[in-house]
This record gives structure tokens, sequence and C-alpha cells, in this order.
């Protein structure tokens, strides 16, 4: 997810001819998928509920009422798209668990039927060839521990390592790539304090700093629970949003400028980096934050702390756009606006390669863990032409794009182990509902049906390659008919 914010990037599209690519022979090629934008199997019989299913039924939350009951129906479809994953050259799949789908009151009773659905996937995965990455928290909160205080509650912290126990206990003897939350900046800002996603509530700013320090906790409490519970050694990581500002150019001052404003807090929202990362990575809360939320910062054990910061063993970084700035004479800082006629997306969020190499690089320097792009991707008017084929070169320019600038950092020496696009399908796009499409592959949502886009076919290729394509110029016949014919 990204969130424009003022000041948003003047695309830096490079029209050079790019030097010839090659990514590291052990770097991790994915795609990703999460729970409930994909599965469906939403009867009581199956799961219970999470704060989507009843934030979905609030009229005018999620456009045109769309929610996640059917989906992509994945609960009944795994087996077909893992296969359709490995006819697409997909070597690691980064899927989440639904939290009330292990236990339908988040706590106490295990609903077998469901991590057995879990377990039949992941077989399914490795049968095809496809490591999993399994992503423990991704949204759906159980509506039954919502209703005991939800984030607020401090007993939230070890709800999830007991769900968190239950699901290692069950697939670490094949899953070794773990992820505890996805995106806390999001829950907690958009959820939390905007209203605009589940729960639907607006908190007052203490109140959802509240719940953010326990969603470190748990953050905390479940890579514990990994390591304790794990059959086979366990990489542990999580994925927060990557919340990127880039220079204008590559001037020092500006690139020291950028860096800065990356890792600032000024502004009394949670659309930041360091108010997250630096207690999980370093075991302190920054300095400007404290400052900037004041009052509102729980008080807390320092105990906590020893708790949040836990040893990971990667930074997994959602990234899809980012903010250019420029050094000011004076020290700081200023937003550099872009021009009319940016490149965006259907969900205006702007091209910015750069923020691909500058994130990277950025956090590695600080928090010096090997970085996996956990998420990057862009949505599009994407349908099915006249001959059967979904023609997406918006997706293959966006993703050429930020792949090369990516290769850069790596190139200049930032240590990144994989990237996963999101996402495989289209899918429920949270309050935007079925309207964007991040897929690379189409879904007919009437009829269910998976058609690969020129993207897929095109992003195979950068795969076998291992980027060396990149340079290349798209063939548009790549998404050739046959299959989109059948
Ligand atoms: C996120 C979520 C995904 C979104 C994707 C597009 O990053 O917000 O992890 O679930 O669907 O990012 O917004």
């Amino acid at each position: 997810m990204h969130i424009e914010v003022k000041g948003s990037p003047v695309p830096t599209p490079s029209t050079q001819q790019p030097a010839p690519v090659q990514f590291p022979a052990n770097f991790t090629w994915g795609v990703a998928a999460s729970s409930y934008q994909i599965e469906g199997g939403s009867s009581p019989d199956l799961r219970g509920e999470s704060v989507w299913d009843t934030f979905c039924r609030k009229n005018g939350a999620v456009f045109e009422n769309h929610h996640g009951g059917v989906a992509c129906d994945h609960y009944n479809r795994y087996d077909a798209d893992a296969a359709l994953m490995a006819s697409l050259g997909v070597k690691a799949y980064r899927l989440s668990v639904m939290w009330p789908r292990v236990m339908k009151e988040g706590v106490g009773a295990v609903n077998n039927v469901g991590l057995d659905f879990y377990d039949k996937l992941i077989d399914s995965l490795l049968a095809h060839g496809i490591e999993p990455w399994v992503t423990l928290f991704h949204w759906d909160f159980p509506l039954a521990l919502y209703h005991r205080g939800g984030w607020l509650n401090r007993d939230s912290a070890e709800w999830f390592g007991e769900y968190a126990t239950k699901v290692v206990d069950k697939l670490s003897d094949r899953v070794t790539n773990w992820m505890t939350i996805n995106e806390p900046q999001v829950f907690l800002q958009l959820g939390h304090a905007d209203g605009k996603h589940a729960p639907g509530v607006q908190f007052p700013l203490r109140e959802t700093l509240l719940a953010a320090h326990n969603s470190l906790r748990a953050h905390g409490r479940g890579v514990q629970a990994i390591r304790a519970a794990a059959k086979k050694p366990a990489r542990v990581g999580w994925a927060p949003v990557g919340h990127v500002s880039y220079p204008i150019d590559n001037d020092p001052a500006n690139i020291d400028a950028a860096r800065a404003a990356t890792f600032a807090i000024e502004q009394t929202h949670l659309w930041n980096n360091t108010w997250f990362a630096d207690p999980v990575c370093l075991g302190c809360y920054p300095e400007d934050g404290l400052r900037v939320f004041g009052n509102n910062v729980p008080a807390h054990p320092v105990s906590d702390m020893d708790l949040i910061h836990q040893k990971l063993d990667f930074y997994g970084v959602n990234i899809y756009s980012g903010s250019c700035v420029k050094a000011k004479a004076n020290g700081g800082w200023e937003a550099v606006n872009p021009g009319p006629g940016n490149p965006r997306n259907t969900m205006d969020w702007h091209m910015a390669p750069q923020a691909l190499h500058f994130g990277p690089r950025f956090l590695f320097d600080r928090y010096r863990l090997p970085i996996v792009i956990t998420e990057n991707g862009t949505c599009s008017t994407d349908w099915m032409d006249m001959h059967g084929r979904v023609l997406d070169p918006q997706r293959v320019d966006y993703t050429r794009r930020y792949l090369l600038a990516l290769h850069e950092a790596i190139q200049n020496g930032t240590n990144v182990k994989g990237y996963f696009h999101w996402s495989f399908m289209d899918n429920f796009e949270w309050a935007e509902g079925y309207k964007q499409r991040f897929g690379l592959v189409h879904v007919d949502y009437a009829t269910q049906k998976r058609t690969p886009k020129l993207s897929a076919l095109w992003y195979k290729r950068v795969m076998e390659t291992r980027g060396a394509s990149l340079v290349e110029p798209t063939d548009l016949r790549l998404a050739t008919p046959e299959h989109a014919m059948q």
C-alpha cells in the first residue's frame, strides 16, 4: 500500500539504455498475495470472522460494497493456482495465514479444518516446486478479539504469540521463511486513525499509538514463537511499508537529504518508517517521534522494548512509490513536486522507480539487515481484449524500471535477497474492492477464470534470465492468445 503524501515524486524514468543486468544466482524471485484478499471460503463452518468481514458490511465502506466472501475462491482453487504459478516460472510465493481461520475466536481452540487448508496449500506449493514464504498477520484480525479490545488490549501480544505457535507447529517442518506482521503503518493509520480500513475506527493519537505499541509487542512475541516452535531453522522477518524519499539527482547533498527525509517523523501520523523499524531493529523509539508525539506515547516498561527488539534475519519491505526531495541551502530538505502528466497508476501513485533503489539502500544502511522486497507492483485498468488477451504494458514498464533500479542498488552494495511482485492475481484491494487490478494474472470474478497477462509472461522471462531480459524490448506477442483462447 502507498499513501500519496504532499510533495510526491517527480518521476525520473531513465530513458538511456541500461547496462547488462544480472541479479545474484541465489536471488529469490516470487509473487505475493494475502489471505483475505484471495481466499473466500468464508462460511462459518470454515472459519471465524475478521474485522474485515464486518467492515465490508458497513454500507459505503468499500467500493460498491465489495467484500472478500468469495474473492478469488483460492480456498477451493489453491492447487490449480499453484500449478498456474509454476507454469509461469514462479519459484517462491508469499502468502498469509488468516488468524480467524486457524482459531475462530482468535485464541483457544484450533479450527482444524482451517489449519488443514494451509497444510494442504503448503504441500501443493512444494509439489509444484514453489517455496512458501508465510506472513502470519495480513490485517484479518479476529473479530472475537477485536471485541475484547483488539490491539488496545495489552494481551493482544500474547494472543498473537499463541496463534503463531499453532501455525508454526503445524507448518514449520516445510516452511522456513516467516514474516510476522504486514504493514503496521496501514492497519493502524488507515484502520484505527483514519477509519478508512478495518476496523474503521478513528482513535485519537494516544490510542493509535497504544495499538501500535501492542502490535509491535505482538511482532516480538511472534518472533519468539517462531524461534521456539520451528521444526527447521527459520528465517524470520516482517513486512512493513517502505515510506521512501529519494533524491532529485545523485548529488551527495541531495542523497543525504533524501536519507534524512526517509527516516524523519515530522507529523502526528503513523506514515513513517522509524516509529516501527527503530524499536524492531534498534530497540528504541526514535527521538524525533517521541518529541512530535509527546505525551501521546504510551508509558511502557523497558522490558517491552526487549520483547519488540528480537533478532531478525531479513528486513522485508513493501515499496510502491516514493517522494522526491532535494537539499535546502540551510539544511533540511524540500519536496520536489511532480510536473503535470507524471506517470501514475489508477490509485494515483506516481511512477517512482528510484524508490526501489534508495529505499532498500537507506534501509540496509540503517538497519544492516538483508532486504527482501516483499511487495512491489502497480494497478492498472486491465481487461481482456477481443482476442482473449490481457495486455498490460504499463505494468511491464513499471516493473522493468523498478527492477532496474533495484539492480542498481545491489550493484551499489545493498544486500537485497529477493523480490515478490504484488500480486500473483487480481484480488480484493481493501477499500477499493475489486476495482483495482494488481495481478500478473487477470481474474474474471464472474467465472473465476484466470488469464495470465502480458506482464506474467514477461516476468517469467525476467525470472528465467535472472533479469537479463530487462534490457530487451517487450514483445507484445508474448501474450499469445493460445492460453487465452481456451
Ligand atoms: C499493502 C498490502 C496489500 C495491498 C497492496 C496494494 O501493501 O497495502 O500488503 O495487501 O493490496 O499493497 O495496495
